[in-house]
């Protein structure tokens, strides 16, 4: 069994997996020379043989414990209908829906077959790989997928989605929903296409609180995980609430959830006698540090280990790695890590 599935089956492993969140991306060349090649990048996202290729760039050169397939959470509203695409240097962009937009019948089979060309990934990463490596599918949760679809972009105070959970609640149900369903469907075929792991990015939920965050993120995410865990039991699935501090003690209390990610504001010594009882615990370096160099990946490193080797810990990141960071020190880290003494 490959090391990251050990640490999410409650194993305490020296030294901890690692890998991390965007590991596939523009601060590595060979990355931004096939994305120039195929077009754009949702042509990189539905073509197996790049995606195939991109998912595994990041593996050679670093070995990772896992490869993540390579896509994007709002292949689902693409798949769902609406339209989309990625503004050069504006980030994504679909079509706004709202209230007055009917969402039409959700069609499984054409969702699934739009969504093909990842599930043919996926089973490429697993024929191409050892037990080693594990495989990593994903989706983004209900909220965070939804914020894009009602705003048509990214945003950060999340304003237009929160003004319809507020002004139109059962709009917003219908839409967080139909996601759910969606994205249920999604995740299974992934597992079955070969996924050891998923991990479900719920990147947005800063802005919700108490009952707000339990309906719209908690309650959706439940749902995900209950029937992920009828269809495939021994299939790890990861949690990312990212910012949502309230939310982390609920998420990592689902039952069925094996892993949380924290973000880099999460206290360490919280993390570790809060949530490693429930889960592993992934994470939670600053992508900044990446970029700052050495000293600060050491000292991060230092502080990670200290707080969590004693209990099951992925390294990664607290949120994507960015675009500018310099590839020896990714090697940095990868070295720091696996040169990790185990706790006495
Ligand atoms: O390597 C991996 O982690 C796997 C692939 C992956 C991507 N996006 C590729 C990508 C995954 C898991 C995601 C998740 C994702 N996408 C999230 C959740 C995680 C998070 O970062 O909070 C969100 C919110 C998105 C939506 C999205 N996609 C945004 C906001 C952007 C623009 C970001 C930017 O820096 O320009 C994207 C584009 C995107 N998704 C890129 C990549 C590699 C950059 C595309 C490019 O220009 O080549």
């Amino acid at each position: 069994m490959s090391r990251i599935l050990q640490v999410l089956n409650g194993q305490i492993v020296h030294p901890p997996p690692i890998w991390l969140m965007r590991q596939a991306g523009r601060y590595l060349p060979e990355y931004r020379a096939l994305r120039s090649k195929a077009g754009g990048f949702l042509d990189l996202c539905y073509d197996p043989d790049m995606a195939t290729e991109v998912s595994l760039q990041p593996i050679r050169r670093f070995q990772f414990d896992a490869a993540i397939l390579f896509s994007d959470i709002l292949v689902v509203p693409h798949a769902l209908g609406q339209n989309l695409w990625f503004a050069e240097g504006e980030g994504p962009r679909l079509d706004p829906i709202d209230a007055s937009t009917m969402l039409p019948d959700y069609d499984r089979q054409s969702f699934l077959a739009h969504l093909e060309p990842s599930f043919e990934t996926v089973r490429r990463l697993r024929q191409t790989l050892t037990d080693e490596t594990a495989v990593i599918g994903f989706c983004g949760a209900p909220w965070t997928v939804g914020s894009y679809m009602v705003a048509g972009r990214g945003t950060p105070d999340l304003a237009p989605i929160r003004h319809l959970a507020r002004n139109n609640p059962d709009a917003l149900q219908g839409i967080v929903d139909r996601l759910t369903e969606a994205s249920i469907d999604y995740l299974c075929a992934q597992i079955d296409a070969g996924a050891d792991i998923v991990q479900i990015f719920e990147s947005w939920a800063q802005v919700l609180h108490g009952a707000d965050f339990d309906r719209w993120s908690l309650q959706p995410i439940t749902k995900i995980v209950e029937a992920l865990k009828a269809h495939s039991p021994q299939t790890p699935i990861i949690v990312f609430p990212r910012k949502a501090p309230d939310g982390y003690p609920k998420i990592a209390e689902i039952p069925g959830v094996a892993g949380v990610s924290v973000d880099p504001d999460i206290d360490l010594a919280w993390a570790a006698a809060d949530l490693q009882q429930h889960v592993a615990v992934q994470g939670n370096i600053d992508p900044d540090a990446l970029i700052v160099g050495p000293d600060a990946i050491d000292s991060a490193i230092e502080q990670l280990s200290t707080s969590l080797m004693a209990g099951p810990w992925i390294t990664n990141l607290g949120h994507g790695i960015l675009p500018t960071t310099p590839i020896d020190h990714v090697h940095h880290l990868v070295k720091r890590v696996r040169d990790l003494v185990p706790v006495s």
